[in-house]
């Protein structure tokens, strides 16, 4: 028997948020060791998915070597043999996947993914590629290239993972077992804990969450912000007139993702952070406590990132990608032979 495998990536389109690096990479490690036993682990970096927001092109490819860099920092073990990480642009099988997949795809079936809605309509139709509106075209083929089962994500892409399970079950109705259908989100759950789900908000505007592609950053704490950067922006992020701390969402956004924040960094059960500040009036002293820990983290965080080497980077990026290579051209030959592209297996 094969062993399952989880999949996972993070774009490398800028430096990586904190909202990143506790809600997915760190959660992303933990994982990796805990099941590199019984699973293999694919975590990759989606370089082709970093071009469907704008970026700076000059700062690309040094931008994806740096966050290979943040994961070994971050303490992914890169002598496991069971963990392989790797970028999506050196493995093509990916984007002739995509091409074909695209051709199964409805229009109307893209057009309704949130994610795009949200992102089209804040920058209009001509400034729209149709790159943003394929991204879940690009991440179906990046899961079912590999026969991935679990696909650890945030919340917010569930409806793309819903959409590589539909589009897995549409191909192999037509083809015959073309592709190994990701895990139900409600099993992927099951699989990976409670903490799934966990997003961190915005500082500036805690209705939304801590974004990457968010043009102004005064509301998100980048891992390459100098200690100092970050905490005035802990001490400006946006509370409220309570004057009271409670963990709730709902009516208290910026608390609640404040005590979020801290009990990560501190590496506590949220239970625990909300106990200790419960009912207590003064925001300021609560910020700062939130402000040395972030500052303490990011030292430490930088030091780490500093002490990479990487030789060993690039050698383990290597080693990935000639594997993954394989087992990709695998499953596009079984692809192309079924769709006719190439003739049939004898
Ligand atoms: P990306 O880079 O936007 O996000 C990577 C992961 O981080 C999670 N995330 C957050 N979690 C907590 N708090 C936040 N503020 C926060 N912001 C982002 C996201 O939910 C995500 O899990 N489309 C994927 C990349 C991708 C991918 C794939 C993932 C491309 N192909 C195939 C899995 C399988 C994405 O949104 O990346």
């Amino acid at each position: 028997m094969t062993k399952p495998t989880i999949l996972t990536g993070i774009r490398a389109n800028s430096d990586l948020t904190i909202g990143n690096y506790f809600g997915a990479m760190l959660p992303m490690i933990d994982m990796a060791k805990s099941r590199s036993d019984e699973c293999q682990v694919n975590l990759f970096i989606p370089d082709l998915h970093s071009f469907t927001t704008p970026i700076d092109h000059t700062k690309l490819y040094e931008q994806i070597i740096h966050n290979a860099r943040v994961f070994a920092a971050a303490g992914l073990p890169l002598d496991n043999d069971n963990i392989h990480i790797y970028r999506q642009s050196y493995i093509t099988a990916h984007s002739e996947l995509t091409w074909i997949l695209d051709c199964f795809t409805g229009f109307g079936e893209m057009g309704r993914m949130t994610q795009f809605k949200d992102k089209s309509s804040s920058v209009g139709d001509d400034r729209t590629s149709v790159g943003l509106f394929n991204y879940p075209v690009l991440m179906a083929a990046d899961i079912l290239l590999y026969n991935a089962s679990y696909v650890p994500v945030g919340d917010d892409q569930t409806q793309h993972l819903e959409f590589t399970r539909d589009i897995a079950e549409r191909m192999n109705a037509r083809f015959g077992e073309l592709f190994t259908v990701p895990e139900s989100v409600p099993k992927q759950h099951e699989f990976f804990g409670k903490d799934q789900g966990l997003r961190i908000k915005d500082l500036a505007n805690p209705n939304k969450k801590m974004s990457k592609s968010d043009d102004s950053g005064k509301g998100v704490i980048f891992l390459g912000d100098t200690p100092g950067e970050a905490v005035k922006k802990i001490m400006s992020a946006t509370t409220d007139d309570k004057a009271e701390i409670h963990f709730d969402p709902a009516n208290q956004p910026g608390i609640s993702n404040l005590l979020q924040i801290l009990a990560l960094l501190r590496g506590q059960q949220l239970e625990e952070t909300t106990g200790e500040f419960e009912g207590e009036s003064r925001y300021g002293d609560f910020k700062k406590v939130v402000a040395d820990e972030v500052e303490r983290f990011l030292t430490d965080f930088q030091a780490q990132l500093t002490a990479t080497d990487d030789a060993v980077i690039l050698k383990k990026l290597g080693t990935s990608e000639q594997a993954m290579n394989e087992i990709a051209n695998e499953t596009l030959l079984r692809v192309q032979r079924a769709v006719g592209l190439r003739p049939k297996a004898e």
